[in-house]
């Protein structure tokens, strides 16, 4: 199984975005975190913002979206031309409905799980969707520590994609860090959100590197 390692600009600096872009160029895809400070108490950018982004990325964007009223306001991230939109299953209120326009523009439709959402019952939709993020902490910070206790949540739903035959993504976010990227790879993770562990890195390259051979490693 391939290991992808997709940096959280919300690390980066924003005030020099393009070239922050350009020392993750390495990377499989760029996270992108949209916050609305109602669905979690941060605010980052919008949709213009992520157009921007778009145009001048040299890898495709995967857009996370930490907003409420999901159904109304994800499909315009789509039409941005982003590689993949995930939604939170706690502020959609359909999510079916939503992820089949989500395709139907062109992107990959992601539905995200905070820590404290039980996977039970979306088991069901997964064909519904391209990707599943399990949250690894609370959504709404960068630099915060990974939660273990989410790998059962993880691993349910490697099981579930695989005993279905799915070519599903299931992509990890919050505290990955070389220390803990091995363990999510374990429990089923392929695709690996992180922010502060790139961008703080000396290199953002080599680390991405490191992260991407470590995953390998441990891959499911
Ligand atoms: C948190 C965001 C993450 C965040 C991860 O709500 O969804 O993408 O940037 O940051 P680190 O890797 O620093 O935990
Ligand atoms: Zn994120």
């Amino acid at each position: 199984m391939a290991s992808r390692i997709n940096p959280s600009i919300l690390a980066a600096d924003f005030v020099n975005l393009e070239s922050e872009l350009n020392r993750i160029a390495d990377a499989d895809l760029v996270h992108v975190d949209v916050m609305d400070n109602h669905f979690v108490p941060n605010l980052t950018f919008g949709r213009q913002m992520v157009q921007r982004i778009q145009d001048v990325s040299p890898i495709p964007l995967d857009v996370h979206l930490m907003i409420e009223d999901a159904d109304r306001w994800a499909p315009s991230y789509a039409e941005t031309g982003a590689f993949s939109v995930t939604f939170h299953a706690e502020a959609a209120a359909e999510p079916v409905a939503l992820a089949r326009r989500l395709r139907e523009i062109g992107a990959r439709a992601g539905i995200a799980l905070k820590p404290g959402t039980d996977a039970e019952p979306y088991l069901d939709l997964l064909p519904e969707f391209d990707q599943v993020l399990v949250m690894t902490v609370e959504p709404g910070f960068g630099g915060q520590s990974f939660m273990h206790e989410t790998m059962p949540k993880l691993a349910r739903v490697r099981q579930a994609a695989d005993a279905s035959g799915l070519d599903l993504w299931l992509q990890v976010d919050g505290g990955v860090t070389l220390d803990t990227i091995g363990i999510a790879a374990e429990n089923g993770a392929d695709t690996f959100v992180a922010g502060s562990s790139v961008f703080k890195a000396g290199e953002p390259a080599e680390q991405i590197a490191l992260l991407r051979e470590r995953a390998a490693a441990h891959a499911h």
